[in-house]
C-alpha cells in the first residue's frame, strides 16, 4: 500500500481532530427540536446513555456559568451608569489640611453623595463584581469535579481559563479606580509585584511601564487601569464569552462521569 504524504497526514491530524469535537449539528433540527430527532450532547450524556433517573440535585451547579453571566451584564449596565460621572484621573492633590485627593476620588463622593441613587448603582457593581468572581470559581469546580474538562471540551476549557484571568483582571483594574487609600496601596502592590518580575531588571520595570504608564505610583496608573477596565477587558470578554457558550451549545453541556 503507498504511503501516506505528509500533507495528507496532516490533514487527517487536523481534520480528525475538528470532526471528533465539532461533528456535524443537525442546526436545521435544533429549531424544531424533539426528543427522538435531535442528538446535541457530543458524546451522550451519561444520564442519557444509562437511562439514569435525573439526578436533581446535581443541577444547580450547572447554572453557575449562567450565573457569572448574569452578574457580568448587570457589571455592563451599572458601569455605564458609573462612567458618566467618574473621571479617570488619580493625579494626586493636596488638600488644605495636608491630606491627599484626586479628581478620582472626588468624582465616587459625587457618585455616593449626589448623584441620585448613586450609591445603589456603585453598591450593585460592587457586589455584581463578587458575585461574579465567586460564581467563575466555582462554575470551574464544577467542571472540574465532573470531569467535563476532557475531550471534546479540551479547547472551552482552555478558553475558560483565560476568561478566568479577565475575571479577575476585571477585578483588580476596578479595584484601583476609586483612589482610595485602600486602591492606592492596591496600586502600590501591583506595581512593586509587576517591577518584580523575574528575569533582568530592565524586563519589570518595561511591564510595569506597559501595565500602569509608571514606575511609582503617583495616580498616572489610574487612566491605564480604567482603559483596561472599560474596554480592553470588556471587549476581549465578551468575545470570549460568546465564543465559550457557542461551544457549550454545540457541544452539549456534560454531566458527570
Ligand atoms: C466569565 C466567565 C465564564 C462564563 C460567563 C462561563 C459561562 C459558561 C456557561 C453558561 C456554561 C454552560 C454550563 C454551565 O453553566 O455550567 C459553561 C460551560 C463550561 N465552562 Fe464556563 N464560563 C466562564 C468561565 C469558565 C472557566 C474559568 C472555566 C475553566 C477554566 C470554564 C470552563 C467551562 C467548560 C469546560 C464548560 C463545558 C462544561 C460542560 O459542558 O459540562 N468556564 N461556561
Amino acid at each position: 500500500m503507498a504511503r501516506e504524504s505528509l500533507i495528507g497526514r496532516m490533514n487527517r491530524k487536523v481534520f480528525g481532530y475538528l470532526a471528533s469535537r465539532f461533528p456535524p449539528t443537525p442546526w436545521a433540527d435544533l429549531t424544531r427540536r424533539t426528543v427522538e430527532t435531535v442528538q446535541r450532547q457530543v458524546p451522550r450524556s451519561h444520564a442519557e446513555k444509562y437511562e439514569l433517573k435525573t439526578i436533581w440535585y446535581w443541577y444547580p451547579l450547572y447554572c453557575l456559568g449562567g450565573i457569572a453571566f448574569v452578574a457580568f451584564i448587570i457589571l455592563t449596565i451599572t458601569g455605564i451608569l458609573l462612567g458618566f460621572y467618574y473621571i479617570p484621573d488619580g493625579t494626586i492633590q493636596f488638600t488644605r489640611g495636608g491630606g491627599v485627593t484626586s479628581a478620582a476620588y472626588n468624582s465616587m463622593n459625587f457618585i455616593m453623595n449626589d448623584v441620585p441613587f448613586g450609591f445603589m448603582i456603585r453598591g450593585l457593581h460592587h457586589w455584581s463584581a463578587h458575585v461574579m468572581i465567586a460564581a467563575v470559581f466555582l462554575h470551574m469546580m464544577r467542571v472540574y469535579f465532573t470531569g467535563t474538562y476532557k475531550k471534546p471540551r479540551e479547547l472551552n476549557w482552555l478558553l475558560g481559563v483565560v476568561l478566568l484571568f479577565v475575571t479577575l483582571g476585571f477585578g483588580y483594574t476596578g479595584y484601583v479606580l476609586p483612589a482610595n487609600d485602600l486602591s492606592r496601596a492596591a496600586a502600590t502592590i501591583g506595581i512593586n509585584m509587576t517591577k518584580a518580575s523575574p528575569g533582568p531588571v530592565f524586563l519589570g520595570q518595561f511591564l510595569t511601564q506597559l501595565v500602569f504608564g509608571e514606575t511609582d505610583p503617583t495616580g498616572f496608573y489610574i487612566i491605564r487601569m480604567y482603559w483596561l477596565h472599560v474596554f480592553i477587558l470588556p471587549l476581549v470578554g465578551t468575545l470570549l464569552m460568546i465564543l465559550h457558550m457557542a461551544l457549550v451549545w454545540i457541544q452539549g453541556v456534560g454531566e458527570p462521569h
